[in-house]
């Protein structure tokens, strides 16, 4: 997730873009860059780091002229440095480029036009654009750009400058958000509305398919086959705070409500149908590497420990090969049996976590492979891992961990079914079954969150309890576990997960009248055990939340209130089944009057044992 803004008008351009990307460095900040024209030439200023650094390096000598674009980078393809940092341009360097998504096939076009002659400064997929427009230009900007376009696949939002055409700017959009602000004598595009409601509350809220040519007097609206497009005018009732958070009150809920496209975005590319087979571009573990494996260790912390224990179930379910799940600061101290036969997964969300980033070095110390799953392209961890494969959620901001876990949950289902089909441990009728469902998860956790209303009833019913207890057996319990973190740490409610069979084991004694227990039960060949445990603490006047797959009627039976999410593989259900904990633990911590973006004691990310 990346922010692009653009400016058109009589002012000094510069300072808007950079301001305008200011409210824009919660959709990514490991370099920026912005782009101005004047005189019949283009300056480009862009640099690694946050936009404090491209500021600092500018040293208030702004480059002048009233037309512009600038960036702010979440890196996917092509780690932070000042050369992969946007604006991108074609080999005259007379057409600039910002943008804001995902080229899948950015490889086969660069391929094309290297062999037409364009020569490519940088890692990225976006290069591909201004040359692709370059390929295309004869003496029309817009034509050039809508044959460009017809070429790309995945998504995009792009502003688009030219030094021969200097009156405009050109936009379009493609699964990625993009708005038209609207001025006097002067107009705008950005990746979203806090960018410019400094300057407008009017706003063309641009959707797939569709462009924009932005001349200081004069928007057009059209799609992608020219036609012109009738659209409202978007009036902006937020102010410029709530707008970074996309009009939600909080990080937490509005990355929570980010999930579906995170997964989406997460899975883009990597399910090949047509061959069965994962695409996994910067693992390069071959049939002979996978076969070598004797064993697999997953390491992490906090919640990406409890993403790696579902990964644990799935892996092994997969592939047939033992796997040990490992609490890194417990990992790096206890002479973990690892050795050159050993495959070691390091899951970090923004790849900066001290025990995690030590238990990977502790494991290439012991010759074993390294695969770490993260979220932050060029983290430490990413670095010193030899393969990396990469959630792409965007960043998160709030403390408490959501769309990186389901998004890490995603990321492990597809290692699984790559080591499993190379290993050729499951059917490809087996893996194309996963793959079609894991296809359809986007839309199902979409669908998940419209029980929110539901959901936050029930938490404010229960947020004066000091304890709440989840249970489950076999996935449930994995994801029961995190469950209890995200409530244990926004709503500081002492929560605890317990596998459901062990209650009777002592847990049951601190099961009293009315105690909340939220009991997961999406799991077939555990579910008549989930029951009776349910029936145990509902003897014991809990109050019972279920969690349970759309038309299981039976479980109403024996409990007090029932979430319903749709049917999935029960493999699959962790995905889905976390979305209604995270909205409990959110509207808990709320109805507690808690800072649930910043909860007291904890840091978004632990970069010191
Ligand atoms: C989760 O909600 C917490 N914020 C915390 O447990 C976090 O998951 C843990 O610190 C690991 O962070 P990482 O994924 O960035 O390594």
């Amino acid at each position: 997730m990346c922010g692009i803004v653009g400016y058109i008008g009589d002012k000094p351009a510069a300072l808007i873009l950079l301001e305008g990307l200011k409210r824009l460095e919660y959709r990514g900040y490991d370099s920026a860059g912005i782009a101005v024209y004047n005189n019949n030439m283009i300056k480009i200023e862009k640099t690694k780091g946050k936009l404090a650094d491209l500021e600092n390096k500018l040293e208030g000598r702004y480059p002048e002229g009233s037309l512009g674009i600038g960036h702010t980078r979440w890196a996917t393809h092509g780690k932070p440095s000042d050369i992969n940092a946007h604006p991108h341009t074609d080999c005259t360097h007379d057409i600039v480029v910002v943008h804001n998504g995902i080229i899948e096939n950015y490889q086969q076009i660069k391929e094309w036009l290297q062999k037409q002659g364009h020569k490519f400064e940088t890692e990225t997929d976006t290069e591909t654009v201004p040359h692709l427009i370059e390929h295309f230009y004869n003496g029309d900007l817009l034509e050039a750009v809508k044959k460009a376009l017809k070429k790309i696949e995945g998504s995009f939002a792009l502003g688009i400058i030219s030094k021969n055409e200097p009156d405009k700017i050109i936009a379009a959009r493609k699964d990625s958000p993009l708005i038209v602000g609207i001025g006097d004598g002067e107009n705008y595009i950005a990746s979203d509305i806090p960018a410019v409601l400094e300057y407008t509350k009017k706003v063309y809220i641009l959707e797939d398919d569709q462009m924009a040519v932005v001349k200081k007097d004069e928007i057009k609206l059209i799609n992608f086959d020219g036609e012109e497009v009738d659209k409202e005018i978007f009036e902006v009732k937020w102010d410029a705070v709530a707008a970074e958070k996309g009009g939600y009150p909080h990080f937490m809920i509005k990355e929570i409500n980010e999930q579906p496209k995170a997964l989406k975005d997460t899975m883009t590319g990597r399910l090949n149908f047509d061959d069965v087979e994962i695409k996994l571009d910067d693992i390069k573990l071959t049939p002979e590497d996978i076969s070598d494996i004797q064993k697999i260790f997953i390491v992490a912390c906090g919640t990406a420990y409890h993403a790696g224990i579902v990964g644990k179930n799935v892996i092994e379910k997969l592939t047939k090969v033992p796997v040990e799940v490992d609490i890194a600061s417990e990992y790096r101290y206890r002479d973990p049996m690892v050795d050159d036969k050993t495959l070691v997964i390091i899951i970090s969300q923004s790849g900066e976590t001290a025990d995690t980033l030590a238990a990977l070095r502790e494991s290439k110390k012991r010759g074993a492979r390294i695969i770490a799953i993260t979220n932050v392209v060029g983290s430490s961890v990413s670095r010193e891992a030899e393969e990396v494969l990469y959630t792409w959620a965007g960043p998160e901001i709030a403390v408490a961990s959501t769309k990186a876990y389901s998004t890490q949950l995603a990321a492990l289902y597809m290692l699984g079914l790559d080591l499993a089909i190379k290993k050729q441990t499951i059917s490809k009728e087996y893996a194309l079954e996963i793959m079609q469902e894991l296809k359809q998860l986007p839309e199902k956790a979409e669908h998940c969150l419209k029980n929110a209303d539901t959901v936050k009833e029930l938490a404010y019913k229960y947020a004066e309890w000091e304890d709440a207890f989840f249970i489950g057996r076999g996935l449930d319990y994995a994801v029961a576990l995190e469950g209890a973190l995200k409530l244990k740490e926004i709503s500081y409610i002492h929560a605890e997960a317990y596998p459901a069979g062990e209650l009777k084991h002592g847990t049951l004694a601190l099961i009293v009248d009315g105690v909340p227990v939220i009991a997961l039960a999406t799991q077939k060949s555990l579910y008549e055990k989930t029951l009776s445990n349910i029936k145990e603490v509902k003897a014991r006047e809990a109050s019972v939340i279920a969690v349970a797959f759309e038309g299981d009627n039976e479980i109403t039976k024996s409990v007090d209130h029932v979430i319903y999410i749709p049917k999935t593989l029960p493999f699959l259900a962790p995905v889905l089944t976390v979305i209604p904990l995270q909205l409990f633990a959110y509207h808990a911590a709320v109805a507690r009057g808690c800072d649930v973006d910043k909860p007291r004691n904890l840091a978004k990310s632990v970069t010191v044992e």
